[in-house]
């Protein structure tokens, strides 16, 4: 019989906190005067968005997209759709987008080129997390909070199977008889 695997903290509340604050300042000095629209994807940015947010204190907006990717378990499906897509234009619009995190790259490459050919002014992105060793696509990361290792992430937003998203901290997923 298969066990349930454990959260194991990688990144504590603390950490996370501290990398949102330096994430906000970095971007409050790029895009403080650019009115820019702010793309989380859901589900998984949604509590990075929300903090990022609080601490940026300038006129910007805000827009969700809903991709497929993952399926139920841990392995991408490497096919992806837009489920529920932008309810605003963001053609000649300062763009960025976010992501809790970018594995093999595929989901993000699409979503850049499918947000790129909508002609904005620019397009950036900032991703809480990075796995750049299960890289299969090259991505460029504008702003990132923290490198992970190849073991499957869970906690401040992140899902295993919609589980573990409570979790205050970036926590690694390991099997409970380890
Ligand atoms: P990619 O297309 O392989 O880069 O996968 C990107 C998406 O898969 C992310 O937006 C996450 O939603 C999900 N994902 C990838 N790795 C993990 C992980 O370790 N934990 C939870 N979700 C993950
Ligand atoms: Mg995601």
């Amino acid at each position: 019989m298969s066990s349930q695997p454990k959260p194991c903290i990688l990144f504590s509340k603390a950490e996370v906190e501290a990398a949102v604050k330096r994430l906000a300042e970095e971007i409050r000095e790029d895009y403080h005067d650019k009115y820019p629209i702010l793309i989380g994807i859901l589900k998984g940015s949604f509590l990075f968005m929300a903090d990022l947010i609080r601490l940026l204190n300038f006129p910007l907006e805000v827009e969700f997209i809903r991709l497929s990717s993952y399926g139920r378990g841990r392995e991408s499906s490497g096919r992806i759709k837009v489920v529920q897509g932008l309810q605003t234009s963001v053609k000649g619009r300062h763009v960025l987008v976010i992501e809790d995190i970018v594995d093999t790259g595929l989901t993000i490459n699409f979503l850049l080129d499918y947000l790129g050919n909508k002609k904005p002014a620019s397009l950036k992105l900032c991703a809480l997390t990075d796995k750049s060793s299960r890289r299969q696509i090259p991505v460029t990361i504008d702003y990132l909070g923290f490198s992970v290792p190849d073991k499957f992430i869970v906690g401040y937003g992140i899902d295993w199977d919609e589980k573990f998203r409570y979790l205050p901290d970036i926590c690694a997923l390991e099997d409970q008889d380890k």
